[in-house]
């Protein structure tokens, strides 16, 4: 039978490399292979402690929390070609912000590293000490957290350095002003969604629930921004370094596919668990989890996207308006919606 029990140092292992990740002077986690393949930091046994884990869920007649590309639904804003448009325009500001915004959401994450979360064996009725459940605090979320905001104190970069590199290598560095992510990014707290189990557990449930979907979500991002990078029409005068920005947005998307795994082997072992109630009784996970994953994914594919493109339609305006060109410019914008 594999292996289902690993210690925080096997779980924090990098595998080898043959060559450092660095871009334009930034020393960034991972590493590249001999053939030049890019290597996820952590990796070492990582994966394959993620595989084990799925595989004895599958035994015991469970699996992976669903999460398919419906998840991805929801109307856009802007589109890509609307990015496109004012990017050809000179108007690159709405572009960096998002690389910014996107870099500093990033860095929050370092709080998986440096957070004590509840012990989830309290919660379940099975033992979880070969799960992956049972080895959030063990090595889990702080492989996770250093991936998320980097090791600053070894002058590693993780995510939120992979972003600010991207950008420059776009457009240079201190090209536009700094700007800050909005304070929350996931639900607000609701009233008490099952108040039969402990108040502190529904909150680390509801917290696993939004990351899973905020790092699924994070593959929009992840696409348009590649595909602005990659354009022969944009950044002209920096092709190569525009690709590379891509190159660098590509690996983060790879490192960010063992986070979705991972948050959806957590949600689908809860799933499968019976769950101590309040009253001293026990609940079946799916029966708590299902629910908040639905009205969760209601809220973040269709109320949030609706929410956020009326928000931002009167900055992307003043913007555009800014412009000498602005009111054909806005027409033009306009008439690409939903594109
Ligand atoms: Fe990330
Ligand atoms: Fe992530």
């Amino acid at each position: 039978m594999a292996q289902t029990t690993f210690s925080e140092a096997d779980l924090m292992a990098d595998r080898d490399y043959a060559r450092e990740h660095v871009v334009a002077t930034h020393r960034l986690h991972g590493g590249f292979d001999e053939t030049g393949r890019y290597i996820p930091p952590r990796s070492r046994f990582r994966p394959q402690a993620i595989e084990a884990w799925t595989e004895s869920l599958r035994a015991r007649g469970g699996d992976l929390l669903a999460a398919d590309a419906s998840l991805l639904a929801g109307q856009r804003y802007p589109t890509v070609a609307q990015s496109k448009l004012l990017l050809l325009h000179g108007l690159g500001q709405s572009f960096w912000n998002s690389l910014t915004i996107t870099g500093k959401i990033e860095a929050r994450g370092r709080v998986l590293a440096e957070m004590p979360f509840p012990d989830l064996q309290d919660l379940a009725v099975e033992d979880v000490s070969e799960m992956a459940i049972g080895h959030l605090n063990g090595g889990l979320l702080k492989a996770h957290g250093f991936d998320e905001g980097g090791e600053p104190a070894r002058g590693i970069g993780g995510h939120d350095v992979m972003w600010f590199a991207a950008r420059d290598l776009a457009f240079g560095a201190g090209a536009y002003p700094d700007v800050d992510p909005p304070e929350r990014i996931g639900r607000a707290g609701a009233p008490r969604e099952v108040p039969e189990i402990p108040e502190n557990f529904e909150g680390m449930l509801r917290f696993l629930m939004n990351l899973l979907l905020i790092e699924f979500r994070a593959e929009l991002g992840f696409a348009s921004s590649e595909q602005l990078l990659r354009d022969v029409d944009l950044f002209q005068d920096r092709r190569a370094a525009a690709d590379e920005a891509a190159d660098v947005i590509d690996r983060i998307r790879r490192d960010e596919e063992i986070h979705v795994t991972s948050l959806r082997l957590c949600l689908g072992e809860l799933r499968h668990l019976d769950l101590r109630t309040l009253d001293g009784g026990q609940k079946p996970g799916a029966e708590v989890i299902d629910p908040m994953w639905d009205r969760l994914v209601q809220w973040a594919t269709v109320e949030q996207p609706k929410l956020q493109a009326e928000e931002q339609r009167k900055v992307y305006r003043d913007r555009i308006l800014g412009h000498e060109d602005g009111e054909r410019i806005l027409a033009e914008f306009e008439a690409l919606a939903g594109s």
